[in-house]
């Protein structure tokens, strides 16, 4: 168990640069299976959760390559269509590869996604989809076989506009025969990146970033090189530890429209904001106003910023509410903040945040990635000194998250656990 030591009360200024963003760079990089060639990826994080990913890649027999940023995946020689039980358990996004494994080879075999820290993770969505593309399902043992001679293009409405799902149904559709209309897809960027990709690639995709997804089935797809888009979660996180620590900061290799409703709450807690054609400028007021947050899809405000703003109305000036819309766990990080003296009242998907002058510095446990950093930033602003354990959460999705921090002026050391 490694945590970070965290000596707080120091004012966040600076410049940052944004890394890529992992939420996109995971379908992407699953992808890269259906070509059968060579895909050459720029500006991929280096953080567990692509790790993991590239050992799910080896084992499914494609020849991968990692330097600093840039991923090469040869995905000519796929020999397995498993996915192995420990890897789907290491991130439960893997079922992401699902969808590429079927359209590339008719069958795929993996393990049910199980529970989350955030909470309950079904996967209902995906394999109905799966299902109108004429694939069969058979689930046996915490096992999902599913199989077909060929996949057909088909209408498919979504219950609800999972990112997953919308993800999964894309790729496995992209050799479809004829064509496939997803409705009530996800809007979110990252579907917007991987459409992009994909058409680069050869295949054809439109209406990403619309409710309303339209693949066209292809026949081959070629070699692509892509540089994935920036991690609009990682750029929301500095914007908010900036505020917490009454800092001013630059913002670079971001996508401001991204992060319009991030922006938006920032704005109504008093900061002041002006953004570039890939920058964004924040100085923040002495004391947050309180504000009201209800997380929603996509362009409603991110779930995985909800823990991270929540963090910061902990020291508003008054009292803030927040709903949690997604997912139905997703409060954690508040028993954890109640020891760093934080207010906050939580029932059902609401929690209550009266706004306290300052933090106070506690020995604390991550229990999932964005509550680990919403922990993080609480350390900052914190009178004295704060632990967090577990940080091996945040090191899933943050890339450098306590050089970056230290970079701009925070005091963040590691102190290694068996
Ligand atoms: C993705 C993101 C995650 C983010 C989430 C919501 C990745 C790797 N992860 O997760 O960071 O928090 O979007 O923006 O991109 N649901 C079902 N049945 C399904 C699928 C989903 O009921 O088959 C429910 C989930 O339980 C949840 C909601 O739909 O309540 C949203 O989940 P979804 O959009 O699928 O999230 P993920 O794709 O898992």
């Amino acid at each position: 168990m490694t945590k970070y030591i965290i000596e707080g009360g120091n004012r966040l200024e600076g410049c940052v640069k944004i890394s890529g963003s992992k939420n996109s760079s995971l379908p992407i990089m699953a992808a890269s299976i259906l070509s059968g060639k060579t895909t050459k990826l720029y500006n991929v994080p280096n953080i567990h959760d692509i790790e993991i990913t590239l050992q799910i890649l080896k084992v499914l027999g494609c020849n991968v390559k990692k330097n600093s940023g840039k991923i090469t995946i040869d995905s000519s020689k796929i020999e397995s269509n498993e996915i192995p039980q420990l890897l789907m358990r290491e991130m439960r996004s893997s079922v992401i590869m699902a969808g590429a494994i079927i359209g590339r080879l008719k069958n795929a075999t993996f393990s049910y996604p199980g529970g989350c820290e955030i909470g309950s993770r079904p996967i209902d969505i995906h394999l109905n989809g799966f299902k109108k593309l004429g694939i069969n399902i058979e689930e046996e043992g915490g096992f999902i076989r599913c199989s077909c001679d060929k996949i057909k293009g088909a209408k498919i409405h979504l219950d609800f506009p999972s990112v997953g799902a919308t993800e999964n149904l894309i790729l496995a559709s992209v050799f479809a025969e004829g064509e496939t209309i997803i409705s009530n897809a996800a809007m979110e960027p990252e579907i917007i990146d991987l459409q992009l990709f994909l058409n680069k690639m050869g295949a054809k995709v439109e209406g990403a970033g619309t409710n309303t997804i339209i693949i066209k089935g292809v026949k081959r797809l070629k070699d692509v090189s892509y540089t994935v888009m920036p991690d609009r979660i990682e750029a929301g996180t500095f914007l908010c530890a900036t505020a917490i620590t009454n800092g001013n900061i630059q913002i670079t290799n971001v996508e401001p429209t991204h992060m319009t409703p991030i922006i938006s709450k920032l704005r109504e807690c008093g900061c002041r904001i002006k953004t570039g054609k890939d920058e964004i400028f924040m100085q923040a007021p002495k004391r947050l106003n309180p504000t009201q947050i209800k997380t929603m899809p996509y362009p409603g405000f991110p779930t995985d910023m909800q823990p991270i703003f929540g963090t910061i109305l902990t020291t508003a000036r008054g009292t803030s509410m927040v709903i949690e819309n997604i997912f139905e766990s997703r409060y954690k990080y508040a028993n954890e903040l109640i020891r760093m003296g934080a207010k906050i009242h939580v029932q059902e998907r609401t929690a209550v945040i009266k706004g306290v002058r300052r933090l106070k510095g506690a020995e604390v446990f991550a229990t999932d990635l964005r509550g680990g950093a919403a922990l993080t930033i609480a350390g900052l602003n914190a009178k004295e000194q704060t632990k967090v354990n577990n940080i091996e959460y945040i090191l899933r999705g943050y890339e450098n998250f306590d050089k970056k921090l230290n970079n701009l002026g925070a005091k963040i050391t590691i102190e290694k656990g068996e």
